[in-house]
């Protein structure tokens, strides 16, 4: 079965083909960030005529790319929510303007989802049960997977998201935005010890986190600096840096024990961080946990996960081309694909 996946929930128009026995045969991306970068954020009338003009000529890639043709398709995914609601738009129609076109089955994809399930296009796939780690620029979640579509909550932050954390922060250090990964980059060449930043909720007793305090603390930091030079901007990032994997990765070890599960699964776009996967391939290897990853390219937003995903809930494809976007959704509502 060969799905098109579409993602156009926030900032990056992604595109792929995936491919039920072949795998991924095609992904392309288009991100918006230096088109957003002069307003220090996404600017979403902007991001939703951005996606329309790219969203065509990157299928028409994919599709080359692979070597099939829209005939050659069994379904449509598209990530149907939570996002932007304008951007949303894009992808929802687009999707089923080609659904009706072509008389084939059209697939909602839960974003993250598209998230949770992006490590089993990378090998070797984790089985089930695992505990999920979702760490975006929007969410941070610990989730207890199951299977398909049997998502348990266990824990998410009560402010701030840690991608939301990172690039706050960043911006504060005149990092530009999204700061994430250029925080990190800094971070590698900086001192942790020179400042000691706070451990948010380190000790609560649940698996909730709250990341708000960390981004002021950097904040009060940066205002105690005399001058802010290259040296102590470095060394700000490695503290935070230290501060927020370390919470990361305690609250992923205390999720597993609770649980009794054996095996991890990191999703989203923090999931790229290098230090944070040592942190947890240190900590997991020392007490015989598994751990994966998504690919490093599928760890942002990308059609394959949406393509993938959409593979995944085949079974829900309707040829039914009426369609609502849902700016916000809860993960743990999805039905089961058991
Ligand atoms: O999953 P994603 O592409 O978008 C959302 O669905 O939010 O994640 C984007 C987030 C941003 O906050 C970005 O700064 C962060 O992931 N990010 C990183 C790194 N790469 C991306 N944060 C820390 N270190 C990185 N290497
Ligand atoms: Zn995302």
């Amino acid at each position: 079965m060969l799905v098109l996946g579409i993602e156009s929930s926030c900032d990056e128009t992604g595109v792929a083909l995936y491919h039920s026995e072949r795998g991924l045969l095609a992904h392309r991306i288009h991100s918006q960030i230096a088109m957003h970068t002069e307003y220090g954020g996404v600017v979403p009338e902007l991001a939703s005529r951005d996606h329309i003009r790219r969203v065509l000529p990157l299928t028409e890639a994919c599709l080359a790319e692979a070597g099939v043709t829209l005939q050659d398709l069994n379904a449509i995914a598209y990530t149907a929510g939570p996002g932007l609601a304008g951007a949303l738009l894009v992808g929802a129609s687009v999707a089923n303007a080609l659904g009706f076109a072509l008389q084939k089955p059209v697939i909602e994809v839960h974003h993250l989802e598209g998230h949770l399930l992006s490590p089993l296009l990378a090998e070797p796939r984790p089985a089930f049960p695992f505990i999920a780690l979702l760490v975006s620029g929007g969410h941070t979640q610990l989730m207890a997977v199951r299977g398909i579509g049997q998502y348990e909550l266990l824990g998410e932050t009560v402010d701030d998201a840690a991608g939301e954390a990172f690039d706050k922060s960043a911006k504060l250090l005149g990092l530009g935005y999204p700061g994430g990964p250029a925080l990190s980059k800094l971070a590698d060449r900086g001192d942790a010890t020179r400042f000691k930043l706070p451990r948010p909720m380190l000790h609560s007793g649940d698996l909730d986190f709250s990341f708000s305090g960390l981004k002021t603390a950097v904040l009060n930091l940066v205002k105690q600096q005399a001058a802010l030079d290259e040296t102590t901007t470095a060394d700000i990032c490695a503290a935070f840096q230290e501060a927020i994997v370390e919470v990361l990765v305690k609250k992923c070890l205390a999720a597993l024990k609770q649980t009794g599960m054996q095996r991890l699964v990191i999703a989203g776009g923090v999931g790229a961080n290098r230090q944070l996967r040592a942190g947890l391939n240190d900590a997991a290897q020392r007490r015989r946990y598994e751990v994966f990853y998504p690919p490093l390219e599928l760890c942002t937003d990308n059609g394959a996960m949406i393509a993938f995903a959409g593979a995944m809930r085949l079974k829900f494809a309707e040829p039914d081309y009426s369609y609502n976007v849902r700016p916000r959704w809860d993960l743990a509502s999805l039905p089961s694909v058991a």
